[in-house]
Order: structure tokens, then sequence, then C-alpha cells
């Protein structure tokens, strides 16, 4: 765990215009301070990540937010109140103090203020906002403790260690339209759960730039990677790895790794990109196949990162 003292030198780090990673709510993000420009553009290098991608901007509390955005839409109080801190990006129109280079030159900017002590206390000794993506390479697997992004990062500023991650998914994104919400990313806060707060708006017309977690591939493990189907059990089990939900398709797999042994979709969240990474690093695995998941709720924010897991390894 993280003493005070850790925190204090990551702060420095932000203030310096270095780069820190350092744990969420959801997954490890990249953060350098996001009204830096040269500090931001030092992420888009480290994680050879096109700078058509734009990045979230994490604060620590409200009054932040003022400064980065144009409008007062009080609905965007509501949702604040609701589900921040907590794994919820909304998608504002951006304040000029916000760099171009934040919002790959969009006139909006993703905000969220994370439910996690030492990413608030970073934020708070920092003083300022701070952009982070995901903390590792770009498509690549996202990182849910230390030493997944020191695999993929060896050379960060710092590394804060708080540990496993709790939700485990990158945040739900949702941008904010006259009728209501779209959702431009799925994680584990629904569609459903934010109904109660506000109307969805069904009618999603993305222009391509503003949406590029859509991706159609990402997350994607350096060893071939297929969602479970007739054709891919068919690919040789003896040499394969199985990400399990419903224990019904283990049989013959080299090795298994049960995601959650309540048959929760939560657990399949927080632990996938875990098992992702274990089986990457396993020399016994040359295929890794992951369980499909109906797509109600959490499942959607699951298939979602399966399938853009897939896309790559689907094309050779
Ligand atoms: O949970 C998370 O959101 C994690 C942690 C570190 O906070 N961050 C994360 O960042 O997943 P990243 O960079 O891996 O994904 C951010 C995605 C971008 O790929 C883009 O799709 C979307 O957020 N995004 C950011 N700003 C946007 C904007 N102005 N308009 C549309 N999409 C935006
Ligand atoms: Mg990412």
């Amino acid at each position: 765990m993280n003493n005070l003292n850790d925190i204090n030198i990551a702060a420095q780090c932000i203030k310096d215009g270095k780069l820190v990673a350092f744990p969420t709510d959801t997954v490890y993000g990249l953060g350098a301070n996001a009204l830096n420009p040269l500090a931001v553009a030092k992420i888009f290098e480290l994680k050879e990540r096109p700078s058509f991608d734009p990045l979230i901007i994490h604060i620590s509390n409200i009054q932040q937010l003022e400064i980065l955005i144009l409008t007062t839409d009080e609905r965007i109080y509501k949702l604040a109140e609701k589900f921040w801190p907590g794994p919820l990006t909304m998608v504002l129109p951006k304040s000029r103090i916000v760099p171009d280079i934040v919002t790959s030159g969009l006139s909006t900017v993703g905000i969220r203020m994370p439910d996690n002590d030492i990413a608030l206390e970073l934020i708070c000794k920092s003083e300022c906002p701070i952009a982070a993506p995901s903390a590792n390479k770009f498509g690549r697997i996202s990182p849910t403790t230390a030493a997944h992004v020191k695999k993929q990062l060896p050379n960060i500023d710092y590394i804060l260690d708080g540990g496993k991650t709790k939700v485990g998914i990158e945040s739900t994104i949702i941008k904010l339209t006259e009728f209501g919400f779209q959702i431009l990313r799925n994680g584990i806060i629904t569609k459903e759960e934010l109904e109660k707060i506000i109307p969805f708006d069904g009618n999603l017309k993305i222009e391509k730039i503003s949406a590029p977690g859509m991706l159609k591939s990402h997350y994607s493990p350096n060893k071939m990677f297929f969602i479970a189907n007739n054709a891919t059990l068919k690919l040789g089990k003896s040499r394969a790895g199985l990400i399990s939900f419903s224990g019904e398709l283990e049989k013959g797999f080299r090795k298994v790794i049960k995601i959650s042994e309540r048959k929760d979709l939560k657990d399949y969240a927080v632990n996938m990109f875990e098992a992702m990474h274990t089986f990457e690093d396993d020399n016994e695995i040359e295929i890794i196949i992951a369980e499909p998941v109906y797509e109600n709720g959490i499942g959607k924010a699951i298939m979602d990162r399966l399938r853009k897991a897939e896309f790559t390894w689907l094309q050779k």
C-alpha cells in the first residue's frame, strides 16, 4: 500500500510535467497535468496512441468541473450527484482552458471523478485536473494492477500502487444531447441506471472522430484471442486457456480461469483483463478463449470488450 509520501512524490511529478500511473476505481490511468499540453503530449508518446483519440480528464471536486466546461446544464449536476465519484464519464462542451491536445481538437471534453482515494488525493495534491487514458500501450489490454502497468510501460516516471482496481473495466461514457443521454462506451453503470436520472436518446449519430473508443479493435492480448463458439472451441483446447463463466465449457482445456465462483457478471468485469494478462504471460498457453455472456446490463460492457479484443485475431 501507499503511504502519504508516495502520493506527495507522485503529485510533485505531475506538477513538474511528468507522467504518473495511478489506480482508479476502473483501471489504472496514465496521468499528466491536463492543463499542460507538453505533459499531455508525453502520454500520447509513451502509449503510442494516435493523436485523434481524446483523453478523459479526472477531477477530485465539482469546482474543477466548472473551469473545464462551458455549460451549467443542471442535468450534469444531477448525474454527478448520483454517480460521482464513480465510473461515469460525461462528454461535455469544453472551455478554452482545456488544451486541444487533450480533446484531439474536439469541442467537447470527457470528464469524470474516480471513486478511488489514491486517485482523488493525487488530483487534490497535484492542484490540477489530471488527463489520463488507461495505462496500457494503445490497443492492448487495460491494466487492473500496478504489475500490468509495469509490463507494458516500464519507463513511466512514477507508479502509484493501489492494489487491484475494484471495477475492472473502463468507465461508462455518455454524451448529453438536447433530449437526454447517448452511450459512447458501455461500462458497469448501465443504460437502465442512467435512465432513472435522465431519458435515453436513441438517435445515436456519432461522427467518427467523436467516439474513437468505438474503434473495432482494442483491449487485445498479444496471443490468439477468441470468444467461445462452435468454431473457436475446435481450435485446440490442449493449447488453450479458457476464461470460464458458467463452468460448462471447461472440459479439455489446458488451463481454466474461473472468472466468478458465484456466477456474477460484476466479477467478470472485475477479473476479465487480469485473466487476459495471466494467459498472455503464460508460456503454456497459445490461444485464449473467453466464454460469452448475455448482453443485458453489465453483459453489454463485457461483450463489447471481448469483441474488440477478438477483432484483430479474426482478421488473421
Ligand atoms: O475508466 C476509464 O475511463 C479509464 C480510467 C483511467 O479513467 N480511462 C480510459 O481512458 O478508459 P481511455 O483513454 O483508455 O479511453 C478514453 C476514451 C477515448 O478512447 C474516447 O473514445 C473517449 O474516451 N473520449 C474521450 N474524450 C471524448 C470526447 N470529447 N468525445 C468523445 N469521446 C471521448
Ligand atoms: Mg484505454
